[in-house]
């Protein structure tokens, strides 16, 4: 069958749809229902099944005769090393770090914070916790103590696994003092620490709360996997909001397990001893559901890549890795590609490696470009599929599905919704607007299995981001259309977040930083267009009356607060000293007036701005670095 036919079969009867793809999942108890709607709008799936993720990821490959099969390759240009674990290794490994963290009192429904790069042992944390029904929460490398700090007060985790270091390619990222400091500064404390040691930097451990990842495990009972109930939380993956506080983005155990690897087939045309390769990070969506746990489930051997696009060592690292490990499909961000094409225009390095075995590039985490697909499918001579996604969802909404057939392609266009996904664009009142109209863009409830149920301990804030403002409907937060064919066009957020790089960014959180310096009266930022990186976060700081410190010293101490605040992660570069901002009668920032300023775009002058000539100050200051051009 074709997309149509199982879009339309999804349709006619979403329970048979998803039961019938629970049946290619191990459960210990099957589910007698899909849907649970007894809390409508709030939704849960296969609630009476009883399961378990590591089983299905790891141990039913080993049962099935696979254990000799690569499950993980480590490739690390950073470190120079490559190493490959096995099915079986993968099973004995886990099974011993599960043992360990039961052996301390770590059992079904504990939380435990993951802090690690892209290392198998983050993947073996994760499945280890799956494996005893605990849930984790993997904090990404680049944000500063103060957010982890954040990440422990809210999930009060029993244990923090981390690693001592990371490796960027002009530093090591020290994990070990930004963990000591995020307990320092975090009310509720983790009972113990796992410290993964690194030979790039072994880390001092404290007594009595650290323990060494290796002899934390000496002697100990592997452990078997605990049966979970089907809406048991797999993990929680915190992403932003408008707001400082993150969202804590919760996955339920069956639908997760169930919905991956529906996917794996369906759009990624994968199975079992296929080789995946996601170059993402653990610490992402797209790490936790495809380079962890989508294909593990799938049977495939999944590349776990600690590098960079471009410079380590040079910009033909992925097809090297695409012709070493013979990686059938290929994931990542259009700004990686944007990295590579940026340094090999002409895609000279391409034509080095035999990139042959590849039968599709996927591109997710931020806006495909034409230019860069067009760019990709030129010199890589595959479909380059664009799909659209979200932390919330966990898999794709929207996507070209490869394994059902591939549909006539659309530059600019993830395509089309997926099974499980009913998306509407609306106008302002919730009406559905006609194709090509831009509206915000909504998904009927329910939503599909493996989608978020609710945001940890935060059931109204859950109820209040995302379903009040269409009720019946999912708000996703993305601005778009669709067309007469039903494909999707994504342009833009609704909310303040940001997207830099592929990561999405709070521009909330961000002036909460600024806002918190002792010379800055008022503050904003705002995302404006960059080549490489889709957006780049730029602030307007409006300074105390009185001071009379040199403007460039305060915007370079405000660069390092978001620095120890956020984190490197937050690209936060560049910021303006203004002396007023523009502002509605009501006292409303004119963010978007602002962005469509800087970026030369054309604009309209607010009916309701309160004094026009800030506008005139404002894009003279923009033009004083470069910007506002056109
Ligand atoms: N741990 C610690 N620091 C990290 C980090 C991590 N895991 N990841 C990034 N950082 C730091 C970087 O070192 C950099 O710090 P700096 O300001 O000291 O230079 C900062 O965060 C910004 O990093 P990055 O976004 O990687 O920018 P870059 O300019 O170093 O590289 C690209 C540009 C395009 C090559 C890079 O952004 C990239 O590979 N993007 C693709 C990301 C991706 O796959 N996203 C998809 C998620 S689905
Ligand atoms: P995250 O939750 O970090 O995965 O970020 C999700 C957001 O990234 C989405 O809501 C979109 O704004 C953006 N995004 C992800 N994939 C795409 C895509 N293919 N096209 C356009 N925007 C995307």
């Amino acid at each position: 069958m074709g997309y149509s036919d199982i879009y339309a079969k999804w349709q006619a009867n979403p329970e048979v749809f998803w039961m019938e793809a629970a049946g290619a999942i191990d459960w210990v108890r099957k589910p007698t229902r899909a849907l649970n709607d007894d809390r409508a709008p709030l939704y849960e799936w296969f609630t009476d099944g009883t399961v378990n993720t590591c089983w299905n990821a790891v141990d039913r490959h080993v049962l099935a005769g696979r254990g000799k099969q690569p499950a993980i390759i480590h490739d690390s240009p950073v470190t120079g090393t490559k190493h490959v674990i096995t099915y079986a290794e993968l099973l004995d490994r886990v099974s011993r770090l599960a043992g360990a963290l039961k052996a301390h009192g770590v059992t079904k429904g504990d939380r435990v914070i993951i802090y690690m790069p892209m290392v198998p042992e983050a993947l073996e944390a994760m499945l280890a916790c799956a494996r005893l029904g605990a849930i984790h929460s993997v904090v990404f490398g680049g944000f500063a103590a103060a957010e982890l700090a954040v990440r422990i007060d809210d999930c009060k985790p029993k244990a923090i696994i981390a690693a001592s270091c990371g490796v960027e390619p002009a530093r090591v990222v020290h994990y070990k003092p930004l963990l000591d400091g995020a307990i320092e500064m975090a009310t509720h404390k983790p009972e113990f620490c796992v410290i993964f040691q690194r030979e790039q930097e072994v880390a001092k451990l404290i007594d009595g709360r650290d323990l060494a990842w290796h002899t934390f495990q000496y002697g100990v009972e592997p452990a078997d996997c605990v049966p979970v109930e089907g809406n048991h939380p797999a993990y929680i993956l915190y992403t932003s909001g408008t707001t400082g506080a993150p969202k804590g983005v919760v996955r339920p155990t069956a639908g997760h397990l169930v919905a991956l690897n529906w996917t794996m087939r369906a759009i990624y045309n994968c199975g079992v001893g296929d080789v995946f390769w996601a170059a993402s990070d653990v610490g992402w969506v797209v790490g936790h559901s495809y380079i962890c746990y989508a294909p593990l489930i799938a049977g495939c051997t999944t590349v776990v890549f600690e590098g960079k696009p471009v410079g380590t060592p040079d910009a033909g690292t992925f097809w090297r890795v695409i012709e070493e490990h013979k990686v059938k499909t290929f994931f990542t961000a259009p700004t990686a590609l944007r990295a590579i094409k940026r340094d090999d225009p002409e895609g000279l390095l391409m034509a080095d490696y035999d990139t042959s075995s590849m039968q599709a590039l996927f591109l997710a985490g931020e806006r495909a470009d034409p230019d860069t697909v067009q760019w990709a499918g030129r010199h890589l001579n595959v479909p380059v599929i664009d799909h659209w996604w979200q932390t919330e969802t966990g898999f794709a909404i929207a996507a070209n599905p490869l394994g059902l057939g591939l549909l006539p392609m659309k530059i600019g266009s993830p395509a089309v919704a997926m099974p499980g996904f009913d998306v509407r664009v609306l106008d302002e009142g919730g009406h559905e607007v006609s194709p090509g109209t831009l509206g915000a863009i909504a998904i009927k409830l329910p939503l599909p299995p493996g989608t978020l149920p609710t945001l940890w301990n935060a059931e109204e804030r859950f109820v209040k981001s995302y379903l009040s403002h269409f009720p019946g409907c999912y708000e996703t937060g993305d601005a778009g259309y669709v067309d007469a064919d039903g494909y999707l066009y994504i342009m833009a957020r609704t909310d303040d977040v940001i997207n830099v790089a592929g990561h999405r960014l709070s521009t909330g959180a961000m002036e909460e930083v600024l806002a918190g310096h002792k010379d800055v009266a008022e503050c904003a930022v705002i995302g404006v267009a960059d080549a490489l990186k889709g957006q780049s976060p730029l602030g307007f700081l409006c300074l105390n009356k009185g001071v009379d410190r040199a403007p460039a010293d305060v915007v370079a101490e405000c660069v390092r607060l978001m620095r120890d605040k956020i984190g490197p992660v937050a690209d936060f570069k560049r910021a303006v000293v203004v002396e007023r901002l523009p502002k509605t009668r009501s006292g409303k920032i004119l963010r978007a007036t602002m962005v469509n300023i800087a970026d030369g775009k054309p604009w309209k002058m607010p009916a309701t701005i309160d004094d026009p000539a800030i506008l005139d100050e404002i894009t003279a200051v923009l033009q004083g670095i470069g910007l506002a051009k056109g």
